[in-house]
């Protein structure tokens, strides 16, 4: 008999750019929670769900990337807000195909509620699936269904 634990599951959760600014940010938009409020949040909820999270916001379209080369090695779920970076990034989309680590696309607002520009995702086709427009709760819905996701495939 295997005395092995079994490996807990462990998600990156990315915040992507201008989302450091979230309190500030637009909050008719975007909501009034920080973004350490939030991330506080989904800490709590991890625990409760008995996974590892590890959250990382930049501005920075590579540091994006290299989180997602690098969690090959650590993580084997994604729950990403890109941001702005949504609509534009075919690198980060890349980078999702490229490493096969499931995903969740979230967004705080409905971006099809939105301007034009905005409802077009780079992101969701490489995505399990995607939550948009329930405020910081997008991205409890999303931590929860990656964690469904992997348990169940
Ligand atoms: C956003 C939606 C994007 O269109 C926008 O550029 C953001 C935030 C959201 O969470 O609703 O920065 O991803």
């Amino acid at each position: 008999m295997s005395t092995q634990e079994p490996l807990q599951i462990s998600i990156l959760v990315l915040h992507g750019p201008n989302l450091n600014l979230l309190g500030l940010r637009e909050p008719e938009t975007y909501g009034s929670l920080t973004l350490d409020a939030i991330n506080l949040r989904l800490e709590k909820e991890a625990y409760e769900l008995q996974v590892e999270i590890f959250c990382l916001q930049s501005n920075h379209e590579g540091v994006l990337i290299d989180a997602i080369h690098q969690a090959r090695e650590k993580h084997q779920g994604i729950v990403i807000n890109p941001g702005a970076y949504t609509h534009t990034s075919v690198a980060i989309r890349d980078a999702l195909a490229g490493v096969e680590i499931p995903t969740v696309e979230v967004h705080l607002s409905n971006i099809y509620r939105r301007e034009s520009f905005r409802h077009h995702s780079y992101i969701a086709p490489v995505a399990i699936g995607q939550v948009s427009g329930f405020g910081a709760n997008s991205y409890s819905l999303g931590l929860r269904a990656i964690v469904e996701y992997l348990r169940c495939n």
